[in-house]
């Protein structure tokens, strides 16, 4: 996700706002730029690429300046060109803007602005700003800037200067972060806090709908009503490397805390004002997805249990045949596919080796591919017809959490639509489960509240050496991932077993040193997984469940209990795998292991 710095006082502002850049690298991006503002003019550099790109165009302009704003771009509207870089400018070149965020109402604000007689540069959201607050401006940057943010729908940190104003930045902020750190006779501006430690540890966060006039005098924070709002000062306590962390122990930790905000962001672009579902990218007109005969579903590890989600989702709701493969195998196997054959392949990296090379043999087959993921310009953007993104933001510890979830959603919102245009859903009923899915980020946020009892479990099983995952149905994915996230990252054996094939084999496993978890949220299959809690039990395991909220039976046979607010069934497996991404990650901490990078893992798997 973008990361916006600004800066004012009276050093040269260059130096300061690459090295606050550098701190927000973390967010990931694809292009970078700087306007700074000196001797009554604004000048802008951008560049593709990594900082150093930016680093080496400043040098070739001897930039310097005592003002200025910076960005790095991950870029959701229009591609990463130098074009779409921030900083934008408005038609005279008089006000500068960064943005972070998506600007929903972009299409309808350009238009009028265009009718208006501004000049759009960039295929961006963000110009809509710079151009609205010309259009409001006279003479006021505060208020020109106020009145545009009242007319912004979506997400927005916003930072602009103008060449009138050498001495002032003004910030706004909805929906994505903002902070000001406050120096001696300057202040600084950032998405994040790593970015102003060096310099500061006394912040003012804003909040939404707040907006600041920042001058090396003072700085003043009012609503976008013009509310004057006293604000205390946060005081940070933690180094650099915690606060990149957010305050977390570990990116995985703050990975897993993102989730309701990563839902909600994937959903966003989704799920319109209008009860209608959008899938910009997808390249599918309607009767290609009326002539679908078969769904095939390829992907890696976590990837993989997300299209087993899918699977349920789709078949469920589109009435579809869906097969889901494992792209290792799909590539080498000789899969019957032609041209109503709609291949999903599902990569939060986009680069995956395997899942690649299954596009290609699929492609070759006539098949249309759509992608899943959550890395704008990746391999997959390129390879695959469409994509659908996933907008988890950058995940950086190697076991895959927040991008799981998001992968969930996404395919439940792409199920619906097939659902709708299939016509084995009309409008209401596609409403009524929209309506579920919209409330998943609230349920997440409900669960995460629940870690300390997670955690005291995770202390009585840390020296536990081998672990049985079970689930039913829509259980047995999340029992699946359940092992696999406890495998990779506190290396215990852990092995995902559908419950009702226990009586073949596995059920030999179990003895009172091996601990069994279970997926048993209450479904059509509900009753028959008690049976196989019984059954563990009766050979003395430990039972771990994770159970629908109100579900007293659970309780007299299970040592511990997660429970999960209500949901339907098929959406259950967003809440059902939280509790089990926590369990992995306290079972890891007990044992001493480094649960962001754990041994012989990457984050993306480039090769065969
Ligand atoms: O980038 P991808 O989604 O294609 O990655 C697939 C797997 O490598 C990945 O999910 C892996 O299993 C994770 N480390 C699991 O946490």
């Amino acid at each position: 996700m973008c990361g916006i710095v600004g800066y004012i006082g009276s050093k040269n502002s260059v130096p300061i706002l690459i090295d606050g850049l550098k701190k927000l690298e973390y967010r990931g991006y694809d292009s970078a730029g700087l306007a700074i503002l000196s001797d009554g003019k604004i000048d802008i550099v951008r560049e593709v690429g990594n900082l150093s790109h930016l680093e080496n165009a400043l040098n070739k302009n001897e930039l310097c300046g005592n003002l200025g704003i910076g960005h790095t771009r991950w870029a959701t509207h229009g591609r990463p060109t130098k074009e779409n870089a921030h900083p934008h400018a408005d038609c005279k070149n008089n006000i500068s803007v960064v943005h972070n965020g998506i600007i929903e109402n972009f299409l309808n604000l350009k238009e009028q602005l265009m009718e208006r007689g501004h000049v759009f540069h960039s295929e961006t959201d963000t110009e809509v700003i710079v151009h609205l607050i010309e259009e409001y401006y006279e003479g006021d940057l505060l208020a020109a800037v106020q009145n545009a943010a009242k007319k912004l729908e979506g997400s927005f940190a916003v930072a602009a200067i103008c060449r009138d104003h050498p001495d002032l930045i003004v910030v706004a902020r909805k929906d994505s972060p903002l902070i000001i750190g406050i120096g001696n006779g300057e202040y600084f501006v950032a998405s994040d806090i790593p970015a102003v430690l060096k310099h500061t540890k006394n912040i003012f966060i804003l909040e939404d709908y707040e907006m600041a006039k920042i001058t090396p005098e003072g700085i003043c924070i009012v609503t976008f009503d013009g509310e004057e709002v006293k604000k205390d000062i946060f005081k940070v306590e933690w180094d650099g490397e915690a606060a990149e962390k957010g305050g977390f122990e570990d990116f995985m930790l703050k990975e897993i805390y993102e989730q309701p905000k990563a839902i909600k962001e994937t959903m966003r672009d989704k799920f319109s004002k209008e009860d209608e579902i959008i899938f910009e990218k997808l390249q599918l007109s309607e009767e290609d997805i009326r002539n679908i005969n078969k769904v095939v579903i390829i992907a890696c590890g976590t990837s993989y249990h997300a299209g087993l989600v899918g699977k349920e989702a789709i078949e469920h709701w589109a009435k579809i045949p869906v097969e889901v493969d494992i792209s290792s195998e799909f590539r080498y196997s000789d899969p019957i596919l032609n041209e109503n054959t709609l291949v999903v392949a599902i990569t939060q990296s986009g680069e995956t080796a395997d899942t690649l090379a299954g596009v290609k043999e699929a492609k070759n087959k006539g098949a249309k591919v759509i992608g899943i993921t959550n890395v704008l310009g990746s391999t997959i953007t390129r390879e695959a017809d469409g994509i659908i993104y996933t907008h988890a933001g950058p995940e950086i510890g190697v076991a895959a959490t927040k991008t799981l979830v998001c992968q969930m959603v996404a395919l439940y919102i792409f199920a619906l639509y097939l659902a709708k245009i299939r016509k084995y859903l009309n409008t209401e009923e596609t409403s009524a489960i929209a309506k579920d899915i919209l409330m998943l980020p609230d349920k997440v946020e409900e669960i995460l509240s629940g870690n300390g009892k997670i955690k005291e479990s995770a202390e009585n099983y840390a020296n536990c050496t081998d672990f049985l995952f079970l689930g039913r149905g829509i259980g047995l994915p999340v029992a699946l991932e359940g092992a696999l996230k406890l495998k990779e990252i506190s290396y215990i054996h852990a092995e995902g077993y559908a419950a009702g094939e226990m009586k073949h084999g596995p059920i030999a496993l179990i003895d009172d040193g091996v601990p069994v978890v279970v997926v048993a949220t209450k479904s059509k299959v509900y009753e028959k997984i008690l049976g196989n809690i019984q059954e563990v039990k009766a050979r003395g395991a430990d039972v771990v469940a994770v159970a629908s909220c109100g579900d007293d039976e659970i309780e007299k046979v299970a040592d511990y209990v997660f429970y999960l607010p209500e949901t339907p069934e098929i959406i259950s497996a967003v809440l059902a795998v939280v509790p089990l991404q926590l369990f992995a990650y306290h079972m890891a901490k007990e044992r001493g292991c480094n649960v962001d990078q754990p041994r012989n893992l990457a984050k993306s798997v480039t090769v065969e």
